[in-house]
């Protein structure tokens, strides 16, 4: 009953530039999933996204992301779970740490604009986990680049074999449709993004005289290309695929529905169901009876007089059902989970039975924090969760020191939610903030003051990287840290961290200090 389960689910997350396509590709796929109803509010979100240095805005970004950042939909009999990313790049450590919960992961890429930069370095967090991954090429109505330069490019620049499973034929007011690589078929393109055409046209014959004639030289050009490529490209590989060595192409246009029900279904086709996942003590299975699960994202909710906030889960194994008593393996609290919720179809309803793979919310007053793994009782600590060093950092203090205590607990809570990262210094007592994009700072001044009642002054600190320091010896870290005081500070989880205002320093203190590794990246373990 389980294995059934696990079989049939997918998890997976869409990674694309800002304006690839993702809101439309999203919205698409809960369309032919049936969920239409959806697809309103993933919309929604999209006009909260621009002005973002409005405080409104943050805020209802807040909101809408909760209700729309886990989405359920079934499609051929399995279980879609789609988790969304934060779309602005400022909130690239909250998406690395959404791609720890998926299973495969699907790269939109603009045919305009090829691999553009943040696409890159989302494809590269999935590169260090071996995710599978799955592209789909985007705005082939558009006059885009030639479909060759396309696939060298991704091949250059991600490192990847692509494996293309569907080819245009032209584009632009061209565009004609696309060839399908495996059943040797074309599906012919119709604008049009209100209905979902059950079929469209398909053509078999493509041997067939008439279609030169109907569709002029983009068609005779595309099949040259297609002779072009199967020379030299290799044959799908499918554990090259899950080794995320290969990846499938397929090109359409969402804003027309074209090219999204191959998604789908090489999401069911070609994505795997959930894994065995990696923790401190051995690997667990997902069809293992025992439930057990992590804690991917921290979301504070909406309402500041209650302060809770909504961890979710990715279930690692077992089955979840409403009620259960799980342990928190980091210090051993029991919570019950009456009022876990889904996310299916938007509205945040109670949940029943959940399987790996799949996403539950469990609403608690801070009990969970990022990184944790809940059991029936076993200790087991899941492995993977990266924080990464901050790359701008600001020192926080407030006008009134008798709030000082409300800073600490705002700031403690904030930073167990991960949205910003949160230094104790060793020598001193300002504290210091970190993030990797600027807007971070200013969505905790705000929810520092609207949440906390906390007036903080930022101001931006002297130092420019950080890196946590380990060493074999903890005597040789000791003396390092003596050493370098007034550069060393201590994260949310005590962890030493060594600071830098240039790259010279850390280049330095690498020199003479053999013993000692420096970390761009931390594992919550
Ligand atoms: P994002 O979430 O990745 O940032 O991208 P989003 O879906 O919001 O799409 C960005 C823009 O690209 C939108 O246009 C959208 O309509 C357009 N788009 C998406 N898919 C296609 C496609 O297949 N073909 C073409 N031609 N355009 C596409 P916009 O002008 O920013 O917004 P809107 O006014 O159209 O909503």
């Amino acid at each position: 009953m389980i294995d059934q389960e696990v079989q049939r689910r997918r998890t997976f997350a869409i990674i694309s530039h800002p304006d690839a396509g993702k809101t439309t590709l999203t919205e698409k796929l809960l369309m032919f999933a049936g969920a239409i109803h959806i697809a309103g509010s993933v919309k929604a979100r999209k006009a909260s996204r621009y002005a973002t240095s409005d405080w409104m805005e943050i805020e209802k970004q807040r909101g809408i992301s909760v209700a729309s950042s886990v989405m359920q939909m079934e499609y051929r009999g399995h279980v879609i779970n789609l988790l969304d990313t934060p779309g602005h790049q400022d909130f690239s450590e909250d998406t690395y740490r959404v791609l720890t919960a998926v299973d495969a992961a699907l790269m939109v890429i603009d045919a305009a604009n090829g691999v553009e930069a943040q696409t890159l370095r989302l494809l590269e967090v999935c590169r260090a986990r071996n995710t599978p991954i799955l592209t789909f090429i985007n705005k082939m109505d558009r006059e885009v680049r030639n479909p060759l330069d396309l696939i060298d490019e991704i091949e250059r620049t991600l490192n990847m074999a692509t494996i293309p499973f569907t080819w245009p034929i032209g584009m632009g007011k061209q565009f004609h449709g696309v060839f399908d690589l495996r059943h040797h078929s074309m599906r012919v393109f119709r604008p049009g993004s209100d209905r979902i055409e059950q079929e469209g046209e398909i053509i078999q014959n493509l041997n067939d005289d008439a279609l030169a004639s109907r569709f002029g030289q983009n068609f005779t050009e595309a099949r040259q290309e297609i002779d072009l490529i199967q020379g030299v490209i290799p044959e799908f590989d499918r554990a090259a695929f899950l080794a995320g060595e290969q990846t499938p192409v397929f090109f359409g246009s969402a804003i027309n529905n074209f090219g999204v029900r191959e998604i789908l279904d090489a999401l069911v086709d070609l994505a795997p169901p959930p894994g065995a996942r990696r923790s401190l003590q051995r690997e667990v299975p997902p069809i293992e009876p025992k439930f057990s699960g992590v804690v991917f994202k921290i979301q504070a909710n909406m309402n500041p007089a209650h302060r809770d906030r909504i961890a979710f889960v990715r279930v690692c194994s077992g089955e979840f059902k409403r009620g259960m008593s799980l342990k928190v393996v980091r210090n051993g609290k029991e919570i019950r989970t009456n009022t876990v919720v889904s996310f299916l179809s938007q509205r945040r309803e109670l949940l029943d039975v959940a399987y790996a793979g799949d996403i539950i919310g469990i609403p608690n007053h801070g009990t969970l924090q990022l990184g944790d793994t809940l059991t029936e009782g076993e200790a087991l600590h899941f492995t993977g969760l990266p924080f990464f060093a901050p790359e701008i950092f600001q020192t926080v203090e407030i006008a009134d020191p008798m709030r000082s205590k409300q800073l600490k607990l705002g700031l403690t809570q904030l930073g167990e939610e991960g949205a910003i990262q949160v230094f104790r210094p060793h020598i001193g007592s300002t504290l210091l903030l970190g993030a990797v994009g600027n807007l971070q700072f200013e969505v905790v001044t705000h929810r520092l003051q609207h949440e906390y009642g906390v007036d903080a002054r930022i101001a931006s600190a002297k130092y420019q990287l950080a890196r946590w320091v380990t060493a074999d010896d903890p005597s040789e870290l000791q003396r390092f840290i003596d050493s370098n005081a007034h550069r060393i500070a201590y994260d949310a989880v005590d962890a030493p961290t060594f600071l830098a205002s240039f790259a010279a320093e850390l280049s330095v203190a690498q020199e003479n200090w053999p013993a000692i590794r420096f970390h761009k990246m931390r594992e919550h373990a």
